[in-house]
């Protein structure tokens, strides 16, 4: 019996491990947006030591990153329109590290960088319109049936009798 109880609580116990595990788990999408930000690390870095080869390398690696299905993770015209841009700025970054043109390699890694941060603004600015648009409070209620003692509770007069 107090055996088959330890069995039951290990079981239990690997099993809300597992549900742990599995929610901090990230998803590919998150993973290869974290690993824009190392590559456009290492680029800064290549900048700053005059090291073309790695301002060269991780450029690529940030271009090949844009192919991937992860990376379309919108679908809108602004999306694709952002996406362009970074590509854009990602060819001058390489183009750059070729020439060997240091001053042209930090003026595309800076538009680039504003390109990060105009399509999260996008992202961002999406989210919100998409809360904002989303049912409130009293569309909610007004679809409960009418008999649903809540039902009412946002109208003025049934207020008080739930207060
Ligand atoms: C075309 C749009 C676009 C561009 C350009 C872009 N990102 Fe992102 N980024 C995204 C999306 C989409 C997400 C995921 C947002 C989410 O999880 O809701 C994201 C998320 C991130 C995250 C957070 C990942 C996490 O842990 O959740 C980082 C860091 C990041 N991007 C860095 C960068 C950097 C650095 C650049 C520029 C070199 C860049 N991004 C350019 C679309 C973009």
């Amino acid at each position: 019996m107090k055996t088959k109880l330890v069995l039951l609580g290990t079981a239990l116990l690997l099993a809300l491990i597992n549900l742990i595990a599995q929610t901090r788990s990230t998803s590919p999408t998150k993973e290869l947006m974290r690993q824009k930000l190392d590559h456009a690390q290492s680029v800064l870095e290549g900048i700053t030591l005059e090291n073309f080869d790695l301002i060269a390398g991780h450029a690529a690696k940030l271009g090949a990153l844009s192919q991937e299905a992860g990376w379309r993770a919108g679908d809108t015209p602004e999306y694709a329109e952002h996406s362009a841009i970074f590509r854009r700025n990602i060819e001058a970054l390489k183009k750059a590290a070729r020439e060997r043109n240091l001053d042209s390699a930090t003026l595309a890694y800076t538009k680039l960088t504003f390109n990060c941060v105009e399509c999260h603004k996008y992202l961002r600015n999406r989210k919100i319109a998409a809360v904002t648009e989303s049912p409130t409070l009293s569309d909610f209620l007004a679809g409960l049936p009418e008999d649903t003692p809540w039902a009412t509770y946002g109208k003025a007069d049934a207020v008080t009798c739930y207060y």
